[in-house]
């Protein structure tokens, strides 16, 4: 197994954004632009003590942003130690390992009206979403849902001019007049309008529940962790048909397509090992394959397999490597 090629970023600036928020400003140490990106795109950030997160950038892609990635850092008490790495022990100046940006959740261009629906610090790919949006004059609304003001993150950038027409925003503890019910929000579904969904386990489950009528094409979501129901990455054992090399390989039991592969020598590049990232997305049957990741379409689903968590419905699955 191997990571994707990384490079090396100065923190520029970190900044509170809440209580338990810090926005970095992510540069080059030398001043030159970074890898271009697409709104929804994250970079994987390889932290001291060696954890690695995946993070949404939060500005849409411009020529100031190919200069700086910002990402939003929540410190979550239950974490593995990821968010308070980067709390306590990352400061100005320091240098940080990160990956080019990778997007498993972009705007899709045949949408006639986009709703972005946020909750806490989900915003960040959804703020970068609806800045690329009122860029171009598309048609969107955006829905950002927070305890308190004191909660909000990025609450300047959301203001701005150019978002503040699209924005509702629902705060718990706010004016009752101003929340957002989701199931009438999402009850009738105007044509060609897509839904993007980002924040913590119990929202995405309840945008999920009220948009289960909506068509699984016009729903994206974008998950920090698996949802804790999510099944083990065991099963049956089946067996991968390389298409292009000819060759089949045997995946046991208790094993992952991306370990099975590793001990023929053949190294898919991996990161969250969740069903996340989509780093280790490849080409393949996906009819014949029993998903279990949370980054790829339905319609994606058809011809692409997440390696790290996915297996085969039957006794094979066929690959195009
Ligand atoms: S490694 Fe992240 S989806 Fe497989």
């Amino acid at each position: 197994m191997s990571l994707e090629r990384t490079l090396t970023v100065r923190v520029e600036r970190i900044s509170r954004q809440t209580p338990e928020i810090l926005a970095f400003e992510l540069a080059h140490p030398w001043g030159r632009p970074l890898p271009s990106y697409e709104a929804g795109a994250h970079i994987d950030v390889h932290m001291p003590g060696g954890f690695s997160r995946q993070y949404s950038l939060a500005r849409a892609p411009s020529s100031a942003s190919a200069r700086r990635y910002v990402i939003g850092v929540k410190r979550e008490l239950s974490s593995r130690g990821g968010s308070a790495s980067m709390h306590e022990r990352v400061r100005e100046g320091d240098l940080l390992p990160i990956s080019a940006p990778r997007n498993t959740f972009p705007l899709r261009e045949e949408a006639a009206h986009h709703l972005l629906l946020a909750g806490g610090i989900g915003m960040t790919p959804l703020l970068a979403m609806a800045q690329a949006l009122a860029g171009r004059g598309a048609a969107f609304t955006l829905c950002v849902f927070a305890r308190s003001e004191e909660h909000l993150a990025f609450a300047d950038a959301l203001r701005a001019p150019s978002l503040a027409p699209h924005l509702r925003l629902h705060l718990d503890q706010g004016d009752a007049s101003q929340r957002i019910d989701l199931r009438s929000l999402l009850a009738q579904r105007a044509p060609g309008t897509h839904l993007y969904v980002c924040g913590p386990g119990g929202f995405m489950q309840a945008v999920r529940d009220a948009a289960a009528h909506w068509p699984e094409d016009a729903l994206h979501a974008e998950y920090f962790a698996a949802p804790t129901d999510a099944g083990a990455a065991a099963g049956l054992p089946f067996t991968l048909k390389l298409a292009k090399r000819g060759i089949t390989v045997p995946v046991a039991a208790d094993q992952t397509a991306v370990d099975a592969l590793h001990e023929v020598g053949i190294d898919i590049p991996v990161s969250c090992q969740q069903g996340l990232c989509g780093t280790c997305v490849v080409e393949g049957d996906g009819e014949g394959a029993e998903h279990r990741d949370f980054c790829l379409t339905g319609s994606e689903r058809r011809h692409k397999v997440a390696l790290c968590c996915s297996r085969a419905k039957g006794l094979e699955l066929e690959l195009q490597l």
